[in-house]
């Protein structure tokens, strides 16, 4: 039964048993991004940026939460998606509203709300943003995770998902994840699809009794999912299933045939994959993940998916609109960076560090302080502690390049202490002159300029 805030009881918040309560606890599959973790999201985050910027796309932000039906017309009833994993709540007076699973469904109820079909085709966009699915949390898993996106919306040709699986594949280049897999397939149209999973389900009956139980509950109700199982019995079944690319017409082979001839004259390298299906029901033609190159690393871990869409404008009530897109998911790249030990440029490191010792050098270092933060100068600081020692080991904890020191004798003399942390060589200076000499430190003009 659904109760309103108000008719929750304190004790059900704060349990018994323990007089100050339970500590307040995360909810299942979600999570903390933690400062020391901020360096992995912020390089992942600016690299996504130079690429849409580079490439050409244009940002976009659709809201967090949107009806319900949006992802049911789309996604597909069928999907796990859909049946289990929403987080869904209804809304006095806009009825059943779910936290978006995915955006893609979200860009495209965009491009027709905002009429971008009148704007030159294709258009080309891209989001970075929270997604929810309650899926069951285990390893690469959450129910909170991030996705980046890059939609083409409006054009139909076949250089355009190689340019999109060129981009995914650069991506992961340029954050140095070179070694991945990338997987493509087709499954054509709706039409050809609804002939090959007649034969697919014929197939599995005649195997039914070599299929797992969960297997079986799935050969009327979603076939397709059966073909990117990873239990090895079923794998054995999938050996000699009907293949997809066989029943593809001849619009759908010549166009595949094409994308894979880009990828070819591109140099990208590629695994056709005959059970690559994807669980979501607007895909066409070409569909793709990119893999981690480790062995046991499957669909399970994918660090991107995206495919082919012609018919999703069509399925929100636009005109047909083609379209092509991949999103990839931000906690399995940075998972990957961390674990094949890339190193990640950091620029969080002080470049000075203003140390001050007694009251009066504490009211100075508060100005000064701000006066350094106004030329953009990245100063830390930490005027909650009297002793030099402590605040200079901070300074190098902190890997700052140079520490100020003001002290009772700097205050009287009118003058500061600048010290190299690297080499330990300290001068003094006049105070009044610690901006301009700081800034003829730090920013030295290249040689040659
Ligand atoms: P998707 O394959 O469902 O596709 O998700 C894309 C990526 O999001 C996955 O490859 C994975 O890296 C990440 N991901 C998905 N679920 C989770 C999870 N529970 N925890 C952590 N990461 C996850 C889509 O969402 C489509 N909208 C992609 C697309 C864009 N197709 C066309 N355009």
């Amino acid at each position: 039964m659904f109760k309103k805030p108000e008719d929750i009881e304190q004790e059900e918040i704060v349990k018994p048993g323990n007089k100050k309560g339970k500590a307040a606890q995360l909810l299942r599959g979600f999570k903390d991004i933690l400062p020391a973790d901020q360096h992995y999201w912020e390089f992942v985050r600016k690299t996504a940026e130079s690429f849409y910027k580079g490439y050409g796309f244009f940002r976009i932000d659709p809201p967090i939460l949107e009806e319900a039906n949006l992802f049911i017309r789309t996604v597909g009833k069928g999907t796990d998606i859909i049946e289990k994993e929403l987080f869904s709540f209804v809304d006095q007076g806009q009825g059943l509203v779910v936290l978006r699973p995915e955006a893609t469904a979200s860009v495209a109820r965009a491009y027709i709300n905002h009429g971008m079909m009148n704007m030159p085709q294709p258009v080309k966009l891209f989001y970075f943003g929270p997604m929810f699915r309650r899926e069951r949390p285990q390893s690469g898993r959450h129910r909170q995770f991030h996705q980046f996106g890059f939609e083409i919306i409006g054009d139909d040709s076949p250089v355009i998902d190689a340019q999109i699986i060129a981009v995914a594949s650069n991506f992961f280049r340029q954050v140095g994840l070179p070694d991945v897999s990338i997987q493509v397939n087709s499954i054509g149209t709706p039409e050809s699809r609804k002939e090959y999973i007649k034969e697919l389900v014929a197939y599995y009956r005649t195997k039914r009794k070599m299929l797992p139980e969960e297997a079986r509950g799935r050969i009327t109700k979603n076939p397709l999912r059966i073909l990117d199982s990873k239990d090895p019995a079923v794998q054995l079944v999938n050996k000699d299933a009907p293949q997809i690319i066989d029943y593809l017409d001849d619009k759908s082979k010549e166009h595949f045939m094409k994308v894979v001839g880009y990828l070819d004259e591109l140099h990208i390298e590629y695994v056709l994959n005959p059970y690559l299906v994807r669980g979501l029901d607007y895909y066409t033609d070409t569909v793709f993940e990119i893999w981690p190159q480790v062995e046991k690393e499957t669909a399970q871990s994918a660090l991107c998916g995206g495919g082919r869409y012609n018919g999703l404008i069509e399925m929100l009530g636009g005109r047909p609109t083609p379209g092509v897109g991949v999103a990839f998911g931000v906690e399995r790249i940075i998972t990957q960076l961390r674990n094949q030990e890339v190193a990640i440029p950091r620029d969080d490191a002080p470049q000075v560090f203003l140390a001050q010792i007694g009251d009066q050098a504490k009211i100075k270092a508060l100005l000064l302080f701000e006066q350094l933060r106004q030329v953009n100068i990245n100063v830390a600081e930490n005027f909650a502690k009297d002793s030099l020692k402590t605040q200079l080991e901070l300074a190098n904890k902190l890997g700052a390049q140079y520490a100020l020191i003001l002290g009772q004798k700097e205050v009287m003399d009118g003058t500061i202490l600048i010290r190299d942390m690297e080499s330990g060589v300290q001068e003094v200076i006049d105070f009044n002159k610690t901006v301009s000499a700081l800034k003829k430190k730090l920013f030295k003009p290249t040689a040659g300029v």
